[in-house]
């Protein structure tokens, strides 16, 4: 067996907008030419800003969209390439989580029903089976059995994603892909969920891909980091790697914007200047050259392909070698790491209780 789940090769995505009797016609490479293994059993996280293509990638993972060119390889076997049918079959092992439970569950549909759906499509289980493990998956995800018989708006956005969970984890997941799973969440229960899916993931022996843009919430929850910008991948290495020596002048840049919630830290922030270039028309060599405080004649001509910087750590930058890396002290790492314990130690307590009294929870997401 592999010591890969997943592999991806040159995968690419464009999107084509326009071209109405008014209006131009113009193609946007939302993922451009990604090659990633993720091993079984880790936590691979992807960051990027806004835009970058995050989510295109994710769901190309499996197979919600269909690449441009390029595959995607699951346990030996090609996605790209599978018959639909045989693909349906797959989806059991294959979960994704989508980044806002307020709209990712059926208002109409009881949760009975959303967390059975699975079990009824690729199951034969009988209908009281289904309903004596639908009550064991929502107790498993800190809910009640009681509450399957009520409506998605009957749940604070915590309590939904934990649906959304237990709607994921119903046929026995391999493969979960979480696309800001705690983004919509108050700060408090963000911390719970990524406290369950760390718990969940060892006692289903899953592999979990998160898309984040919190660095801190990553920080705590993953093994390895992608960090994406324009549709490709500039930087990848295991997470304290990441954090204590960033190579990629846009990771350098990431870790600097993050707050510093220390009373007094101050100093070496460095916000990253400009916007992000239009996906439509992105600069011509490193697509980052037009921000990046380091960029040469050399980097708008030249695309840099993504190559080993130190064992496990891949950068796509021409200069990396001669880039200072940044002292932990203007990185804020010490501080930020201490800060970052102590809010998930908090949280962590509070979430030991695994009974959530349901107007508890509601009233700290809207805390
Ligand atoms: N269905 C689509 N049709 C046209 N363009 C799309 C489509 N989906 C995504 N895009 C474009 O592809 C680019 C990448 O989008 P994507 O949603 O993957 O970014 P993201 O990194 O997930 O952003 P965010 O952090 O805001 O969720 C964006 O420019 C977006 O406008
Ligand atoms: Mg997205």
């Amino acid at each position: 067996m592999s010591e890969f789940i997943l592999e991806t090769r040159d995968l690419h995505r464009r999107f084509h907008m326009g071209g109405g009797l008014l209006q131009k016609q113009s193609t946007i490479h939302a993922v451009n030419g990604v090659w990633l293994q993720v091993r079984r059993g880790e936590t691979f996280a992807i960051v990027g800003e806004s835009g970058c293509g995050k989510s295109t990638l994710a769901r190309l993972l499996l197979r919600l969209i269909e690449p441009s060119e390029g595959q995607v390889h699951y346990d030996g076997r090609d996605l790209t390439a599978l018959p639909a049918a045989d693909m349906r079959k797959l989806r059991a092992e294959l979960q994704f989580i989508f980044q806002d439970p307020f709209s990712s569950l059926n208002p109409r549909m009881t949760v009975e029903r959303i967390v059975g759906e699975p079990l009824s499509v690729h199951t034969t289980l009988s209908g009281a089976e289904r309903r004596a493990r639908v009550a064991e998956l929502l107790t498993r995800v800190g809910l009640r059995p009681e509450h399957a018989d009520r409506y998605p708006h009957e749940f604070s956005g915590g309590q939904r994603q934990r649906i959304c969970i237990a709607r994921a984890l119903a046929c026995g997941p391999k493969l979960l892909i979480g696309d800001e799973p705690v983004s919509a969440l108050d700060v408090s229960v963000q911390a719970q969920i990524v406290n369950l899916l760390e718990d969940l993931k060892d006692e289903f022996g899953l592999t979990l891909i998160v898309i984040a843009h919190d660095l801190a919430v990553i920080r705590h929850m993953s093994d390895r980091i992608a960090v994406m910008y324009l549709g490709e991948i500039v930087e990848l290495a295991p997470t304290e790697t990441l954090f204590s020596a960033p190579r990629h002048p846009y990771t350098q840049a990431l870790l600097q914007a993050i707050p510093v919630p220390a009373p007094g830290a101050r100093g070496a922030r460095t916000a990253l200047g400009g916007d992000i270039p239009s996906p439509a028309n992105p600069p011509p060599g490193c697509k980052f050259h037009t921000r990046c405080p380091h960029a040469t004649e050399l980097c708008a001509r030249e695309r840099p392909v993504l190559s080993e910087s130190a064992p496990e750590q891949q950068v796509a930058c021409h200069h990396w070698r001669t880039i200072p890396a940044p002292d932990a002290t203007a990185l804020h790492i010490e501080t930020r790491s201490a800060a970052a314990e102590r809010r998930f130690a908090l949280f962590r307590a509070a979430s030991a209780e695994k009974t959530i009294h349901p107007n508890k929870e509601k009233a700290n997401d809207h805390a």
